[in-house]
């Protein structure tokens, strides 16, 4: 079975946890694309909710799947988010961002009662760091930003760690990836992180870092997509 069955196979399986009128934060990339198709199925055969979008690529395809959605400055209270991740360890922290949309990801993930993580069962890992990971940062003075980062980096025991901005259409200048927010990504290449919870706290200190795609202790489901059906990690 393709990774594309089994990340809509997690999909299908997070949508049980959705009842009537509740509040839903809805994540963004391919895994979350399967949310909202099937959602939207759901939707018209009767289940009430509202969605609140991650991104704006999010937003649009909730449209038009006839999601009813929430401005975010409107929201109180989040019920239930359910996102796509890059990395999950077996303590249920997190890599995302590999689509860019991590920091608007982590408002809405960090405000809900609950998340459930949904992917294929490769994104499955014993330590987080294999998949580079992504830090958002503002414009302004990026490379003192930048420089920043590998500091502390080399203080959290990173030394060997590599760092790229991001590269991308959306900015018409340098071709350089913008993010919905209209800020610059770092893709920093760690290997292993040890300690998922000192490495967010030590790189979120930095003036000019925005938000980094490190979830730590805000998931508490993940479902997983596998051949045979689907597995689980946490409650
Ligand atoms: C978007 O910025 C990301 O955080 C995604 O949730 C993450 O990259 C997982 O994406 P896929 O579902 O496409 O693997």
């Amino acid at each position: 079975m393709s990774a594309d069955s089994q990340k809509r196979r997690a999909a299908a399986a997070a949508l049980e946890h959705v009842t009537n009128g509740m509040t839903l934060g809805i994540g963004s990339g391919s895994t979350a694309k399967h949310l909202v198709e099937l959602l939207g199925e759901k939707v018209r055969a009767g289940l009430t909710v509202l969605g609140i979008p991650t991104s704006e690529e999010t937003r649009r395809l909730a449209t038009e799947a006839g999601i009813d959605l929430v401005e975010p400055d409107e929201m109180t209270r989040i019920d239930l988010v359910i996102d796509g991740a890059d990395e999950v360890d077996p303590d249920l922290n997190l890599i995302k961002g590999g689509g860019g949309a991590h920091l608007r990801e982590k408002i809405i993930a960090a405000a809900g009662q609950r998340m459930i993580v949904i992917a294929d069962k490769s994104k499955k890992v014993a330590q987080l760091g294999k998949f580079p990971l992504p830090v958002e940062i503002e414009r302004f003075s990026w490379p003192l930003t930048v420089q920043a980062i590998r500091k502390a980096l080399a203080e959290n025991d990173l030394k060997s760690a590599t760092l790229k901005l991001r590269p991308g259409a959306r900015d018409a200048g340098g071709g350089v990836y913008l993010t919905d927010s209209n800020n610059y990504i770092a893709d920093i290449q760690c290997t292993r992180i040890a300690d998922p919870a000192a490495l967010d706290a030590a790189l979120r200190a930095i003036p000019g870092v925005i938000e980094t795609g490190l979830f730590v202790g805000i998931a508490d489901l993940a479902i997983f997509g596998t051949d045979r059906g689907v597995e689980t990690l946490g409650a």
